[in-house]
């Protein structure tokens, strides 16, 4: 039985689209198609995006006096969790339905209890049928192979005379993995995504010099369905901003490909491409030119409800194993505030400006 410290938690499926709001659209709309997004819909001055699987939209951009990140959605498992929601989470909206999104359906938008930044349960939304195209024409959007073979070298898979060709082009968006937040106040962010809904923490992290956590990666508990290893992520730091948005993508090599076709266009990579420890994803980080972050990923962890809550101190060690790029964006704007260093805090922050001095230093005898 529900008591009253325990509320009836409301379950979560699956990370559906993120809100932006660009100063300029048009920059906007120009990069996201390069990112590997599909135009699906204009409204007025909205843009909704989709990738090639299911959801009829992933991303939805939209003109405004002022760049800001409008929130993300996750699918709901029913209607009566739309319903619990919006009875029970301290000013969140009335169930409302989705008139103009591709795909339609209901949803229920409150606010972060803590730093503000809105969040939305989607219920309803029709699945697109276009998937389908991709598996009949057996290739990706951008026309590059979509069943791929490796070998390896005692391991051949790949039977003789069948060749692997690519072109260059956008690396084709799939889903939406995963949104970080920087927050104020991480105990309390914790407690109310752990208690209210079906949030698992796969890693929690704290300071290297205290048993004090700041950082979590969290998954869906979805009983033994596989998930992702993580889907929300979040960390204290003085000030809320939106950390980055990221989504998946084929296959290594169009992720490599889409890296260069970025790269060619003229736009800033921020980090990537690397592999990272906590879920495993090969990432590439992008400034869209609104100076949001999105990533692209492959290859990341699946778990189920059996894996445990890793429990562990922030380190530079346990964010990446190993960064393709010598002169990476981490390494060349140490000290701005929007930074991929958030993820572990001032730990990072700290070695870097020791490492800043240390160079300084030498320059300077
Ligand atoms: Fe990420």
């Amino acid at each position: 039985m529900t008591s009253v410290t325990e509320p009836k938690k409301i379950i979560l499926v699956k990370p559906a689209h993120v809100y932006y709001t660009h100063a300029d659209l048009e920059s906007a709309h120009a990069f996201l198609l390069d990112f590997g997004f599909a135009e699906e819909k204009r409204v007025g001055s909205k843009i909704y995006y989709r990738g090639y699987g299911p959801d009829p939209f992933v991303y939805c951009a939209s003109q405004g006096d002022k760049t800001e990140f409008g929130g993300v959605a996750f699918v709901v498992e029913s209607e009566d969790d739309l319903k619990l929601a919006s009875q029970t989470i301290p000013g969140a909206s009335e169930i409302y339905t989705l008139e103009d999104a591709p795909g339609g359906g209901k949803c229920v938008t409150f606010k972060d209890p803590v730093d503000g930044f809105p969040f939305h349960l989607v219920w309803g939304q029709k699945e697109r049928a276009g998937k389908r195209e991709v598996d009949e024409k057996d290739e990706l959007p951008n026309g590059n192979p979509l069943h791929l073979t490796f070998n390896f070298p005692e391991d051949k898979q790949r039977p003789a005379g069948k060749f692997q060709r690519f072109k260059k082009a956008p690396a084709p968006v799939y889903k939406l993995g995963h949104v970080g937040v920087c927050v104020t106040d991480f105990p309390k962010t914790f407690e109310f995504y752990t208690s209210r809904f079906n949030f698992y923490p796969s890693d929690l992290l704290h300071k290297p010099d205290s048993k004090e956590y700041f950082n979590t990666f969290c998954r869906l508990d979805r009983g033994s369905e596989l998930v992702d290893h993580h889907c929300f992520f979040f960390f204290e730091g003085p000030k809320y901003h939106v950390h980055h948005s990221s989504f998946e993508t084929h296959d290594f090599d169009t992720q490599v490909l889409g890296h260069d076709w970025l790269r060619h266009k003229g736009y800033e990579n921020c980090w990537g491409v690397g592999r990272h420890i906590m879920g495993s994803q090969i990432f590439d980080y992008w400034f869209d030119p609104s100076k949001f972050i999105l990533e692209h990923y492959v290859d990341g962890d699946l778990l189920d409800n059996t894996y445990p809550t890793q429990k562990k101190a922030a380190s530079h060690d346990g964010i990446h194993d190993l960064t393709f790029q010598q002169d990476s964006w981490t390494e060349r704007n140490f000290g701005l505030e929007v930074n991929i260093v958030d993820v572990i805090g001032n730990f990072r922050l700290k070695i870097i400006n020791q490492k800043k001095k240390t160079i300084f230093r030498n320059s300077v005898n």
